[in-house]
């Protein structure tokens, strides 16, 4: 074929999906059209598949799904429990990304919501990817310290989460609102609120596309499963909150130790999962709900208010601001000076 002008790529990218339905077939490895296994673990809301996420997927209907998240092998050489090949060539791992992503473009609702994690460098190609299949949402940054420094390079400090629907607006939108950022030591303002702080909400404030509470799971009494990524339920229950509603459907083509699958579960979400390795971890996480229960419980507490309650304890101990004595000062000024402008005007 030579080397396709751009106006013939561009038709092609235009018309994408219909081109991927007449070659995918011949895209799709033998090993890859195998009979896809059985489901490993069930719950009532939950199916979980020991499968390779481009075997399961052609199976799964198209528009079915509500919330897709995906957290692919990021390529680094990594070694996981299943021994998947982490060092692929440039060109093979993305081509393996479109294929999945391709099939999360097909089986995801209309008005659905997709999010892939993966490095900023990876995600650049995820995007221009989905930009002619999906609509373009957010490009969330996470905060989170990688491990070393790269000489000649800068500090690599976030992760990057893309946010796409399908159509024109996500049929679920409801971002959790956040506490107001505050000294972790005295507990004090960060920034400077001057006069407006009667107008501060006291349900908490917005949501931004970068977010610096997300902690990664390190520490062993917390990790699930050694040797992978796992990520935090935090993480996992801010997106589910966020873009899904009791009862949908969420799909996680890449388990590791299952924290989208235990977070769905929790917050009554119904999900399919899929992992190529072995799910002995899931499944014991599945099957014993109790602490991350109580975590996600208490966590939830902090959320959708300006104060967290110890903050807010801690805030009155020492004398500062809170939102009932702004509001209480306010109105104290507001019938000061409505005393003025009736004495004025007698
Ligand atoms: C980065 S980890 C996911 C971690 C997960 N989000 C968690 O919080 O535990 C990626 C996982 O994808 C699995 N994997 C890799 N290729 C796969 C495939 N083709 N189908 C299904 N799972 C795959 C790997 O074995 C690995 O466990």
């Amino acid at each position: 074929m030579g080397k396709p002008d751009r106006k013939l790529l561009a038709a092609i990218q235009r018309h994408s999906a219909r081109v991927y339905d007449l070659i995918k077939d011949d895209m799709i490895s033998d090993s890859e059209k195998k009979a896809v296994s059985p489901i490993v673990f069930e719950t009532q809301r939950g199916k979980l598949y020991q499968e390779d996420c481009l075997v399961l997927m052609p199976t799964v209907a198209d528009d079915s799904v509500d919330l897709i998240f995906a957290d692919p092998p990021f390529n680094l050489n990594k070694l996981y429990p299943s021994k998947i090949d982490d060092n692929l060539k440039e060109e093979h791992y993305l081509r393996w990304c479109e294929r999945w992503a391709e099939e999360c473009v097909r089986i995801l609702k209309p008005g659905g919501s997709l999010f892939i994690w993966n490095l900023p460098r990876w995600n650049t190609h995820m995007a221009a990817f989905l930009n002619n299949r999906l609509t373009f949402r957010h490009w969330i940054a996470v905060d989170v310290k990688y491990s070393l420094p790269i000489p000649g390079r800068l500090y690599p400090s976030h992760y990057s989460l893309i946010y796409y629907c399908k159509g024109d607006k996500p049929k679920t939108f409801h971002p959790d609102r956040l506490p107001m950022e505050i000294c972790p030591h005295c507990v004090g303002d960060l920034r400077d609120y001057g006069g407006y702080k009667h107008k501060m909400n006291p349900s908490g404030v917005n949501m931004t596309d970068v977010w610096y509470d997300i902690p990664p799971v390190r520490h062993a009494k917390y990790k699930k499963r050694k040797n992978a990524n796992e990520l935090s339920v935090r993480l996992m229950d801010r997106i589910i909150e966020m873009a899904s509603e009791e009862g949908d459907l969420v799909f996680d083509p890449f388990g590791g130790s299952g924290t989208t699958y235990v977070v769905s579960e929790m917050k009554k979400r119904q999900w399919i999962g899929t992992e190529i390795g072995p799910v002995d971890d899931i499944v014991s996480r599945l099957e014993n709900l109790g602490d991350e229960v109580e975590y996600l419980e208490k966590m939830r507490k902090d959320y959708n208010c300006l104060f967290t309650d110890r903050c807010l304890k801690k805030r009155i101990e020492y004398g500062l601001w809170t939102p009932e004595s702004v509001k209480k000062k306010h109105a104290k000024k507001q019938q000061q000076k409505r005393l003025f402008v009736e004495n004025y005007n007698q």
